[in-house]
């Protein structure tokens, strides 16, 4: 099969959908790997690198599209790449199809086979395309909530590990998921205190279990969020109701009870966030501060450290996609039950329920 890598021109994004090692893997397998040039430079991977695993390098993302039977890549195709999606081609990245119609219809018309990274589902409904991203944001958002703590940055001017002699910072962690324990796990190893409140007692008992005593874990609820918001400095957002908004577990008048200078960390901002006072923010603007409690809402986390995410996320997809070169869509999917989940649109027709109902369209509309 022919595979190509085209740089992601979403902005700000310098991940990439293939390492070298990927290509070397792909190349073994007798596959012809295209790779745009330039299109690892953000994640720390060049041309040269690209070429001695066995790739060829293209000048032009159209070159890439036009002479690829498998698009890899990691961003949904934006406005200017729609019409280069080829008819029949395989596209396999993230599409988030359901937050954008326009990309829905275009890849309808295209009548190529979109298979997208975030519905590809094991059998105990976990995501495998989407826990890399879950854990890269986890473990920044300590670092981040650490920064922002710092007096210049209008934090409260606490250093979360403390020193001898002075008690170390604490870290309320709201989810004990990906994200949740990841977190946990960081601000723990500063010496942080840190509490962890999760809804879900299998969870709270995993974390109980292979925690130091210093991570204390707690059942969520209001009255528990209320306690602890006055004694904490640090607020992880990582609690996710699948395929809902965010539950508002802290609201605007429970910014008065929090230390001034405090940090709220809401990695859940891409759900609405769990914070009634979050929004979206980028790496450019990263904060802003309500009721004098900072506010970290970055909606891409990972995309701040490409070389890591990069691995992480190509480290999950390369297996499918060895295996769609291998096989073609058809008995790929046929044979994993994991990565059919992930076929989103097949040749102009809507084969994931839950788009058609994200848009409330007829079955017959598509
Ligand atoms: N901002 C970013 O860059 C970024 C990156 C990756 C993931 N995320 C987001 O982070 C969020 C968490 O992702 P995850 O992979 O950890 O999800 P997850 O499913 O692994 O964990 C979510 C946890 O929230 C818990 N929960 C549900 N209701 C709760 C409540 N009322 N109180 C406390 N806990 C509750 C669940 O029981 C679960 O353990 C998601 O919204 C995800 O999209 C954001």
């Amino acid at each position: 099969m022919v595979v190509g890598v085209p740089k992601e021109i979403k902005n700000n994004e310098s991940r990439v959908g293939m390492t070298p090692a990927g290509v070397f893997e792909l190349v073994k397998n007798n596959h012809t790997v295209y790779v745009q040039s330039g299109a690892g430079e953000g994640s720390g991977f060049f041309n040269q690198d690209y070429q001695k695993a066995g790739a060829i390098i293209l000048d032009t993302i159209g070159q890439v599209y036009a002479i690829s039977d498998m698009i890899v890549k990691v961003k949904e195709p934006i406005a200017e790449e729609y019409k280069l999606v080829q008819k029949g081609q395989i596209v396999f990245t993230y599409f988030h199809f359901a937050s954008s119609e326009a990309l829905t219809r275009a890849m309808i018309d295209s009548k190529a086979i979109c298979i997208a990274y975030e519905t590809v589902e094991d059998e105990d409904g976990t995501l495998p395309l989407l826990t890399p991203m879950s854990e890269v944001a986890g473990r920044m958002a300590i670092q981040q909530g650490a920064k922002y703590l710092e007096k210049p940055v209008k934090g409260r001017g606490v250093l979360l590990g403390g020193v001898p002699g002075v008690a170390p910072g604490r870290v309320l962690v709201l989810g004990a998921g990906t994200v949740g324990i990841q977190a946990a796990k960081m601000a723990a190893g500063l010496g942080a205190h840190v509490t962890i409140l999760d809804v879900n007692m299998k969870r709270l008992r995993y974390v109980n279990d292979i925690m130091p005593n210093h991570v204390v874990t707690e059942f969520s609820n209001e009255f528990n969020i209320r306690k602890h918001i006055k004694t904490h400095d640090l607020i992880i957002g990582g609690v996710l109701l699948k395929g809902a908004k965010a539950p508002n577990l802290i609201t605007k008048d429970m910014l008065k009870e929090m230390h001034p200078g405090a940090v709220i960390v809401d990695v859940a901002v891409d759900q609405g966030g769990c914070v009634e006072t979050t929004k979206p923010t980028t790496h450019e603007d990263p904060i802003y501060i309500i009721d004098d409690v900072v506010h970290y809402c970055v909606a891409n986390m990972p995309g701040a450290v490409p070389y890591t995410s990069t691995m992480a996320l190509t480290n999950v997809t390369l297996p499918y996609v060895v295996k769609l070169a291998n096989k073609g869509w058809q008995s790929a999917c046929n044979s994993d039950k994991s990565l059919a989940k992930g076929l989103n649109i097949v040749e102009g027709e809507v084969v994931y329920k839950e788009i058609t109902e994200a848009f409330n369209w007829e079955p017959e509309l598509v």
